[in-house]
């Protein structure tokens, strides 16, 4: 049992059991193994949190359902798989969808050596590509050789079903590629490469590195750990990844199947703009997904929650007076954003207070798929708006006990790895721990 006190130092394995309140400070080299690094994605947590989760409520089971109804990049799901059991992702972000599936999904060996083979063999040979951006700015975010080079590895991916067939296996193929020409993406353009938002600083002037001989490096990388992935997991094993938002409908999506586990980090107030860190992933793949354009893309970025995407119209009539959230202390908070916050108050109060409704909404869904007993970690970061602090994950607790679930315990850690995941201006900042809450279904 650990003892309650500032930092534990964790290396590794993170106990079964931990101290209410204890913050830990995992030490880790190990966050990118199997397929978990293919891909950079904001927020993502440490594959430890879900493989301890699944250890503690789920060890010595197999092939049970393990469910991440924010499922991001797929951590959870790599690690549910690795360990023997069925998993379900839900994202409303396609391209997190993507990622998720292709970093948990089995490929033949053989297609894949043939078709990377061949890849490699026109792409190199070939001089011009016949894909072109739907971007009129385009060259302020690549050199003009480099948009020819990337033009030219998506025209060979595109042609991949044609030329190979059009069955699932060739498919999961094609999406392995698709992810891994993504994964070269940022690091290929003038934008900074760590910056949660995407854009080309002026100050740090950056040389993009070479698309071609980058693609084949990541080709090789990825070759080498889905095949051993491929290898590691039992293959009757099911991964589903559903594209689609957590609040509502939950039980229809899941098609009623029981959940015995459920793992997720959701997104927090105001954080990330999830479209916009991607921006020039989307100018390449955005096609595949209907989201190529920056007007079809801001219509989907009212589907996040903690979005800060409102128009005024929508919440000119929103008073935090008027309609509260009925939990005295999160209602007072959302008062003062109100009232301090001269420029952006009126705002601000909104996006917090849709935040909390559409993360009630979430809870009212989960808490129909889970049976009595079951236990829903979550992970979540407290967040400050308009210079005031927001203990998230307290109010979360809240709603989700008059929900129909009861907190067992909460903990946290250090956040080491700060890629991506705060505003750096320090609105919505984030502070530097994120909290484990173990719910369990009364
Ligand atoms: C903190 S990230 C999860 C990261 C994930 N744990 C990982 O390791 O990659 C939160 C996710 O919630 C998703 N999200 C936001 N609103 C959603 C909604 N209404 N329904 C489902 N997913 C949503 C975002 O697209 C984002 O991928």
């Amino acid at each position: 049992m650990i003892k309650s006190q500032d930092y534990l130092i964790v290396k590794e394995f993170i106990p079964d059991k931990i101290e209410q309140g204890s913050i830990l400070n995992i030490f880790t080299n190990n966050v990118a193994a199997h397929t978990h690094g293919f891909h950079k994605y904001p927020a993502k947590f440490i594959p430890h949190i879900p493989k301890w989760a699944i250890n503690k409520y789920l060890a010595g089971l197999k092939r049970k359902i393990v469910l991440d109804p924010f499922c991001g990049s797929g951590t959870t799901l790599i690690e549910g798989l690795l360990t023997g059991h069925n998993v379900i992702g839900i994202d409303v972000d396609p391209l997190s969808c993507l990622i998720a599936k292709v970093k948990t999904t089995n490929i033949n060996t053989s297609d894949l050596n043939k078709i990377s083979d061949w890849l490699v063999r026109e792409v190199k040979k070939k001089k011009r590509g016949e894909f072109r951006p739907k971007c009129e700015t385009i060259e302020h975010w690549f050199p003009k050789e480099t948009i020819n080079k990337l033009s030219i590895i998506r025209t060979f991916i595109d042609q991949i079903p044609e030329r190979f067939g059009d069955n699932k296996s060739i498919k999961d193929i094609q999406h392995l590629l698709i992810i891994c020409f993504s994964s070269i993406i940022r690091r290929v353009s003038y934008a900074d490469n760590e910056s949660q938002k995407t854009y080309v600083s002026h100050t740090h002037i950056k040389t993009p590195e070479e698309p071609l001989r980058l693609f084949l490096l990541q080709l090789n990388l990825f070759k080498e750990r889905i095949i051993k992935f491929s290898e590691n997991i039992t293959p009757k094993l099911r991964n589903q990844i559903i594209c689609s938002s957590s609040t509502d409908s939950l039980k229809v999506k899941l098609k009623d199947q029981n959940i015995d586990l459920a793992i997720t980090s959701p997104p927090y107030i105001k954080a990330i703009d999830y479209i916009y860190n991607q921006m020039v992933e989307l100018f390449w793949i955005g096609d595949l997904f209907g989201i190529q354009t920056q007007p079809k893309q801001n219509e989907k970025k009212k589907k996040y929650i903690g979005t800060k995407h409102f128009y005024k119209k929508e919440f000119v009539e929103y008073t935090p007076f008027e309609t509260t959230m009925e939990i005295k202390k999160l209602d007072d908070k959302i008062q003062r954003v109100f009232k301090i916050d001269k420029k952006n108050g009126h705002k601000h109060a909104y996006i917090t207070f849709k935040y909390f409704v559409d993360m009630e909404k979430h809870f009212v869904e989960i808490s129909k798929c889970l049976d009595k007993g079951r236990h829903y970690i979550m992970v979540v970061g407290d967040s400050s708006v308009s210079n005031i602090f927001f203990n998230t994950s307290d109010f979360l607790i809240k709603i989700a006990e008059r929900n129909g679930f009861r907190i067992t315990n909460k903990w946290g850690y250090k956040i080491k790895n700060r890629y991506m995941r705060f505003d750096r201006k320090g609105r919505g900042g984030i502070i530097d721990i994120d909290w484990v809450l173990d719910l369990v279904k009364t």
